[in-house]
């Protein structure tokens, strides 16, 4: 695996392979990174692309410092497991090689309502950093094809707005799976920092998602989704959301919708971690 910190290293070593005829596929992440991850790396290496992949801890798409501060960080692990996984390509940059000009939120993307609801009511700005840090890997990396995980749902779909205000035809947006412990529990880096009875408990918030799927034909989903942030609650958990909606544009359903692509969301927060998860009904 090729390891590179500097922007200019990156594109020349991608030209040249986008001139041998390479294809690239490209895993942005901010780094602590887990199966979810690996799983991408694996996609991108089966669909027989140059995996590149990017480990860059965001401060612009934090709207809490605190958070930034307890975000894990395992370089060497991750390197480690990268390696494994036959990642061709890590790049490593610093905050200066991503914003040479500075990170001024201000002058970044507007995604409208899909920035403000769920996700978006509770942590402004996030979104806007998210888009403007993709946007400035996708220019560096130019990929033909971005592959990103299904757990962060609303995010996916932000950046697949961002990739269409960009204009470009490239690249492709590859969702993949949620990748899940054995109780369900979505993977996530903020995982790491669950004790272990928070451990034990998060499992719960995968069984709300089936169990609003399962409910989905004979239900009704104000029962239900009490019945969740009941449970949530009598588990230690602060719930901030239990919400259906269209899965195509995120807009808010307040009961089960048989001919509408529908998503459910979860958002909780246990102690001071915040877990997130979804599941398509
Ligand atoms: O999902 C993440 O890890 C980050 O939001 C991303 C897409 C790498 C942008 O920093």
């Amino acid at each position: 695996m090729v390891i590179l910190k500097q922007t200019k290293d990156i594109q020349n070593f991608i030209a040249q392979q986008k001139a041998a005829g390479k294809r690239i596929g490209f895993i942005p992440t901010m780094g602590a990174l887990h199966s979810g991850h690996i799983s991408l790396v694996n996609k991108c290496v089966a669909d027989n692309m140059l995996s590149v992949c990017s480990i860059f801890l965001n401060p612009t798409q934090f709207n809490d410092k605190k958070d930034l501060e307890k975000y894990p960080v395992s370089t060497e692990k991750d390197i480690e497991l990268l390696l494994r996984a036959g990642c061709d390509v890590l790049f490593l940059p610093s905050a200066a090689e991503v914003y040479p000009g500075g990170s001024d939120l201000a002058t970044t993307f507007d995604f409208g309502y899909l920035e403000t609801v769920l996700e978006g009511a509770t942590r402004p700005g996030h979104f806007k950093g998210v888009g403007q840090v993709v946007a400035r890997l996708l220019d560096i990396v130019k990929p033909h094809t971005l592959y990103l995980g299904q757990k962060d749902y609303q995010q996916c779909m932000v950046i697949k707005e961002l990739v269409h205000q960009l204009g470009n035809s490239s690249p492709v947006v590859t969702i993949c799976p949620t990748t899940r412990e054995a109780d369900g529990l979505a993977m996530s880096s903020r995982n790491r920092r669950l004790t272990t009875p928070q451990r034990a408990l998060a499992g719960i918030i995968y069984q709300c998602l089936v169990s609003i799927q399962a409910k989905q034909d004979n239900g009704n989903f104000d029962i239900v989704k009490k019945e969740c942030e009941e449970l949530l609650t009598a588990k230690g958990f602060v719930t901030e959301y239990v919400a259906l909606a269209n899965a195509n544009d995120l807009t808010l359903l307040q009961q089960y919708t048989p001919d509408t692509p529908t998503v459910a969301l979860i958002a909780a927060r246990i102690g001071d971690i915040r877990l997130i998860d979804n599941i398509l009904l």
